[in-house]
């Protein structure tokens, strides 16, 4: 398709309002944690969701998590002020540094972990905790088309079958553990189409990466095998995901119910967790620290918000 500005932008905003009814992914006067990070996906995200608010009677709450990452994380979090201030929203921002005492990547290293899988342990937790704090309806995050297709064929290769059985553009909450509903509107919406959406409409964004990302990882290198494939066949991507969806998904739902995953809920800190504490309260422990003490502070930090 040749798109003019105007076209295109109102393309991916009616991509976005077909998404959420083609998988039921909220309620009329739902109130919806949009989780932003800074980048191109997570501002599109909030803007479109922003357009369709009074159509689906949205209360958009923003949260952003600063995660102390040198200059990169200074950036981000200027983004997201910004952008927010556009819309008269005041965002959650939860700094880990001030909530820890420490940078992810300083407690990457005192653990001795590495640094993207603390802190996406850290964001996960920080985000359930948070709509369970604010009690909504939903999280939304800007995961995209790219990002999808990319899980599903890494989870493949990997075989991790319980990982791969959870993704989903809609993941019902659990409510008896205090788990929201997961959302992902931009699944069918492309990089390249956010990248373009925030350009056209001169959405302030975040280009770097951070300086942690491995550009060697099988994330990348799987993502540049879907994109030779898509170049060769422009709607590959989407029919991956829909025949997925259709096909696979559903069998491993099967599986999954069968083989048992428990969830629970966490001994020190009540969130949900298939062990008996929790990895954050683990962590926040080996840190020297009393996850108690720390849940009060995050929770003081989110209601005054
Ligand atoms: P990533 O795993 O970095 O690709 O991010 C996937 C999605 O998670 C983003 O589109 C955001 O919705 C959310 N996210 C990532 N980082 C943050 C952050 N620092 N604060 C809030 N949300 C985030
Ligand atoms: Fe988490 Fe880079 S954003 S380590
Ligand atoms: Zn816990």
């Amino acid at each position: 398709m040749w798109l003019c500005s105007r076209h295109f932008t109102e393309y991916v905003v009616d991509r976005v309002r077909a998404t959420l009814k083609r998988y039921g992914m909220v309620k009329l006067g739902d109130s919806v944690l949009v989780c932003v990070s800074g980048g191109k996906d997570s501002i599109t995200l909030l803007d479109v969701l922003w357009c369709l608010r009074d159509e689906f009677s949205l209360d958009i709450k923003v949260l952003h998590v600063d995660l102390g990452i040198g200059e990169y994380s200074v950036k981000c979090r200027e983004v997201v002020e910004k952008v927010t201030e556009k819309y008269g929203i005041r965002p959650v921002i939860l700094d880990v540094k001030r909530v820890l005492g420490m940078d992810v990547g300083a407690i990457a290293r005192r653990v001795r972990r590495s640094t993207c899988s603390v802190c996406g342990l850290i964001k996960r937790y920080l985000i359930n905790y948070v709509a369970d704090v604010l009690n909504v309806s939903a999280v939304a995050t800007g995961h995209t088309l790219d990002d999808l297709t990319m899980y599903i064929l890494k989870l493949f290769i990997t075989q991790d079958l319980t990982q791969l059985s959870r993704l989903r553009p809609y993941l019902e909450g659990v409510p008896e553990v205090g788990l929201r509903a997961r959302i992902k509107p931009l699944c069918e919406v492309s990089e390249f189409e956010t990248s373009t959406y925030v350009k056209l409409l001169s959405l302030p964004h975040v280009v770097a990466r951070c300086p942690y990302i491995n550009p060697d990882s099988m994330d990348f290198k799987v993502k540049e095998f879907l994109n030779s494939l898509e170049d060769k066949s422009p709607g590959l991507k989407l029919s991956l995901l829909r025949n997925y969806l259709k096909k696979l998904a559903p069998i491993l739902m099967q599986y999954l119910t069968e083989s048992g995953a428990e969830v629970n809920r966490c001994r020190v800190c009540s969130q949900a967790t298939s062990s008996e504490v929790c990895s954050f309260c683990r962590l926040v422990s080996r840190l020297g620290l009393k996850p108690e003490e720390v849940l009060r502070k995050i929770r003081k930090e989110v209601l005054s918000s």
